[in-house]
């Protein structure tokens, strides 16, 4: 049994065997999905898991509350990494209310059949259960259309944010931050940021001004630690995310075939680094998965990325890149481009095209277009576009 405080217990699970979550994003270390039950005179439970945890999940609920009943449960999120148990939770507690909005309703209904027993709720609306309230907080598109955050007033207070402020990662025994090493944490929540959230930075922004002037001293996310050392330092993070704010550094992407658009990569980044830049990433899109790229594009100002013609067309894997990128609408960036060819020129117009249409990236330097492999010239124009960005990013610094 795990509490975090004042009743308020940790019932989740870990899954340390899927590949990729959303069949998209690596998951090397697992993922937690994490579900909360609150022992008052109501006992309420917040979200479910995935449905193939789910005998361990009720043999952690039964831990707490033994054979006592469910009285409601809250869904914040409806996507079935969260709500996946529900319909057999269903089946162990016939009575159990289920508390959400308007749009979660839809997707219950849609995705399980379950339309009775539901409670709805309002932006603000506070609903007492015995010693502690749970009030409700509507903040949409926080990625889904439904998502919603609780706060649970106590002698503490804990906010139940949904995927807000969640990180990749299974808990490896440790629940809540102060009691683990959180080191790993940090990158892994801005990697699940930008991959999962990072579309939404407006809604983000909305519903961080919802919350502005609450106070909870815990955040009790859907994924990864529970947030209280460093409740501050999360939100702070997703502040600056969803504002697309940057880090003085430059993320170099590049594709290769053969080595001779990579030599002109490693150029690039010498020039940057002689003239003063000290963050610089570089990544070959076909061997790193373009989850970890999208992490570091989100923080770092600068991005160059190079790629070599193929099929009359761009290279695959950059192109799955570019189109990551458009679709996070990322903001509040400079970029280079570089690109080569062997025999018909296609991948320098591409990148020059993607941006105009779809980058819309400030951009800096003149495109170094390679035929077959570097020149004397190409070489001193990879220069000349690494000490343009380096000028550019160290100018900010
Ligand atoms: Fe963790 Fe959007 O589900």
């Amino acid at each position: 049994m795990i509490e975090i405080t004042n009743k308020l217990y940790y019932v989740g699970v870990n899954d340390r065997n899927k590949e990729k979550f959303e069949g998209l994003w690596p998951l090397p270390n697992g993922v937690s999905y994490n579900s909360y039950l609150i022992d008052d005179e109501k006992v309420v439970l917040i979200d479910t898991v995935q449905v193939d945890f789910f005998v361990q999940f009720i043999e952690n609920i039964r831990d707490v509350i033994g054979d006592r009943k469910i009285d409601y449960l809250v869904i914040h999120h409806m996507e079935p990494d969260h709500s996946g148990g529900l319909a057999l939770l269903k089946q162990y507690y016939p009575d159990i209310k289920v508390i959400g909005n308007k749009k979660t309703f839809d997707l219950l209904s849609g995705f399980y059949g379950i339309k009775e027993n539901t409670i709805e709720v309002k932006n603000g609306e506070v609903m007492e259960m015995g010693n502690h309230s749970l009030q409700f907080f509507m903040t949409p598109m926080v990625h889904w259309p439904e998502t919603m955050m609780t706060l649970y007033k106590g002698k503490e207070s804990a906010l139940f944010s949904g995927d807000g402020f969640g990180c990749f990662g299974a808990l490896n025994g440790g629940i809540i931050d102060k009691d683990i090493n959180t080191e790993r944490s940090w990158n892994e929540m801005i990697r699940y940021y930008s991959n999962i959230v990072g579309k939404y930075g407006t809604p983000v922004q909305n519903a961080l001004k919802k919350l502005a002037g609450v106070h909870f001293d815990y955040i009790c996310s859907t994924h990864g630690p529970v947030w209280n050392k460093y409740v501050d330092k999360v939100v702070d993070m997703y502040d600056k995310m969803s504002k697309y704010e940057t880090e003085p550094g430059l993320v170099i992407c590049y594709g290769t075939m053969y080595g001779n658009t990579e030599r002109a990569a490693e150029h690039i980044a010498r020039a940057a680094s002689l003239a003063g830049v000290k963050n610089i990433l570089m990544y070959n899109v076909s061997k790193t998965h373009h989850s970890y790229l999208l992490r570091d594009i989100f923080r770092f100002k600068g991005l160059i990325v190079g790629a070599p013609t193929y099929n009359n067309g761009l290279y695959h894997e950059m192109e799955v890149l570019l189109s990551e990128i458009a679709n996070r609408d990322i903001k509040n960036h400079y970029i280079g481009w570089f690109g080569s060819y062997g025999w018909a020129s296609r991948a320098v117009t591409a990148i020059g095209e993607w941006n105009e249409n779809h980058g819309h990236f400030e951009k800096v330097g003149e495109p170094v277009e390679m035929r077959q492999a570097l020149s004397q010239e190409t070489k001193e124009e990879c220069w000349r576009l690494g000490r343009e960005m380096a000028a550019k990013l160290l100018a900010e610094d």
